[in-house]
């Protein structure tokens, strides 16, 4: 195949046009393609341009929302500044004092206090219980008497002081009104001239002593103390001694709330019923 590309001398004029649009027609050709070869090479300028802005771009969009996220999180913990909230100027830490004690000496101090709390309670209990919780006057207190039934008489009998005060040729003492055997009280008796129990017959003399059964010991009494007009203590009763004897001008105190127990019975004083 003839190259129409370059003229020779045996083309003719038709083809010698022919080949002369050939040529002008491949150097268009190349023309274009060089064109082409350039214009892709921008646009591939172009593309890594635009990659590199937006790589650029997302980097800034992620960096932002990290900065957000630390942001919520520090105004969760209380951290950090509130949005729109001015935030105002800190005032100097103050500065510590000194404390006027240390831990030791206040711990020294405490212990002591507490020990002194405690024995002040204690203190308090105990003048609580010494001191008396009758009155005068009322049952479990003293009371005051300056007469004596003649003796013999019939005992005079006191309600207040649940007693009967009863004079005696050994002396006058101050006999329990309940009945040493099952608690009842008991009564004088005028056509007797003694004491006898309602409940079960048991029967007293008027010093007390138990004459008849069913009880097995004699009346109890209370501590009577004999006193002169100053006060001075002359006479009281005790354990062993029962009766105090009637004196001019003494005072007579009965302590309810000091009980002799009455003695077992005296198998030589019991009678029959
Ligand atoms: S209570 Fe007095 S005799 Fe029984």
């Amino acid at each position: 195949m003839a190259d129409v590309s370059k003229p020779t001398a045996e083309m003719t004029r038709e083809e010698r046009i022919a080949a002369a649009k050939a040529r002008a027609e491949a150097k268009r050709a190349q023309a274009a393609g060089q064109i082409e070869e350039k214009t892709t090479e921008e646009v591939s300028t172009e593309e890594a341009a635009e990659r590199f802005r937006k790589q650029k771009e997302l980097h800034k969009t992620r960096q932002s929302r990290k900065e957000r996220e630390a942001a919520l999180l520090q105004r969760a913990v209380g951290v950090g500044p509130r949005a729109g909230v001015e935030k105002l100027p800190q005032a100097a830490p103050a500065k510590a004092e000194p404390l006027p004690i240390n831990r030791r000496e206040f711990l020294t101090y405490a212990w002591g206090g507490a020990m002194a709390l405690t024995l002040l309670q204690g203190g308090v209990a105990t003048l609580w219980f010494a001191y008396p919780r009758f009155k005068a006057g009322e049952f479990g207190g003293v009371f005051t008497l300056t007469s004596v039934p003649p003796v013999g008489e019939k005992p005079t009998e006191n309600l207040k002081g649940k007693f009967w005060w009863s004079n005696t040729p050994d002396g006058v003492a101050a006999l329990y009104k309940v009945c040493t055997h099952l608690g009842c009280l008991y009564e004088w008796k005028d056509q007797t001239h003694r004491f006898e129990c309602p409940c079960h017959g048991s029967k007293f003399r008027q010093d007390g002593r138990n004459i008849q059964g069913p009880a097995t010991r004699d009346l109890d009494q209370f501590v009577v103390t004999v006193e002169d007009q100053s006060g001075n203590v002359l006479d009281q009763t005790t354990e062993e001694h029962r009766y105090v004897l009637v004196q001019d001008g003494a005072v007579y105190k009965v302590d309810t709330g000091k009980k002799i127990l009455g003695r077992p019975s005296d198998p030589n004083l019991r009678v029959e019923a």
